[in-house]
């Protein structure tokens, strides 16, 4: 008899929303997920006209959108206003929200509660949380109050400075044999995924061998059961220094650089905006209008002080 804890029994999904049980079904027929950070509605809009299973609303906001040099300052407030804004957008795919440091690392109770607000306040399907250890008794709880949750190891940001810096984890056998036995821990918790970032291919292939749950890597290897990338990365709006793993499929930047300088220019030479963008009123109003505001510029003139 199996020991994992039963699967979440979560809300009824909104009509349309992927099951959660067809990312297993996906493990099965090994046909790879696809996931993708997004932190508005656009964002979560645009993941799920283009396919993606999965949207990750990851406390990488807080380095991508929110300008800080690492994830640690993310705050709850902050991440439930992203993450109401990606549900409004992504109708189809199961929208994660990543807990920030320091939501989930206190108490059970505070986990729980925390990963409710997301759930209740901002549309949520499931929440993430990092590392293993004190983590699987927190995922243990929030599976426990009926909400789905993935699991993420391997270069856990939010402890980056414990690990010495953002750099591959796992790269020795016996790194390798703890990263593998944080999964399964973390797998018999009750997580419905495992996200492995900056993980050696063979050892992230091990792990989604072993595990019934789907892995979804970054900087993991092609034989994890899924892909994950940051939205800035992916395309081209992040222009600080970029992980290894990171592929580039666009220069959006360079677009938007590109439109923004031309509407800079229009602006100054008075080109925009053009009569097409201007709104007309009937001759007689306008007369009217003319009319009646001399009239009040010369009662104006003549007022005292
Ligand atoms: O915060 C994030 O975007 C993440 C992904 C890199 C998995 O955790």
């Amino acid at each position: 008899m199996s020991t994992r804890p039963q699967q979440p029994a979560a809300a009824t999904p909104a009509p349309g929303k992927l099951p959660l049980t067809e990312l297993a079904e996906l493990k099965a027929a090994r046909q790879p997920i696809v996931m993708v950070t997004a932190y508005d509605a656009p964002g979560g809009r645009l993941a799920d006209q283009a396919g993606a299973d999965l949207v990750l609303v990851g406390d990488s906001a807080a380095m991508t959108v929110l300008g800080h040099d690492s994830t640690v300052p993310a705050t709850i407030e902050e991440m439930l206003v992203l993450t109401r804004a990606v549900t409004r957008g992504a109708r189809r795919p199961l929208v994660v929200a990543d807990l920030p440091f320091g939501s989930f690392q206190v108490s059970d109770e505070d986990a729980v509660r925390n990963a409710i607000r997301f759930v209740k306040e901002a549309g949520a399907d499931a929440v993430k949380l990092e590392g293993a250890g004190p983590t699987l008794s927190r995922v243990r709880a929030i599976v426990g109050a009926g909400i789905p949750v993935m699991g993420h190891l391997g270069l856990t940001p939010q402890s980056a400075t414990m690990l010495g810096g953002f750099k591959a984890q796992g790269r020795s056998a016996e790194k390798a044999l703890r990263l593998l036995a944080d999964a399964r821990a973390l797998e018999a918790a009750g997580c419905f995924s495992l996200v492995l970032e900056a993980v050696p291919a063979p050892v992230a292939r091990r792990v989604s061998e072993e595990l019934s749950i789907p892995t979804i890597g970054i900087g993991a290897g092609v034989d994890c059961d899924g892909q994950v990338l940051v939205w800035h990365d992916l395309l081209g709006l992040y222009e600080g220094r970029t992980a290894r793993f990171v592929k580039r499929y666009a220069d959006v930047a360079d677009v938007i650089r590109g439109a923004l300088g031309r509407y800079a220019e229009d602006v100054r030479e008075r080109r925009f905006p053009g009569e097409e963008h201007t709104y007309a009123m009937p001759a007689d109003e306008l007369a009217l209008f003319e009319q009646a505001a001399r009239a009040t510029d010369g009662a104006r003139g003549s007022r005292p002080g």
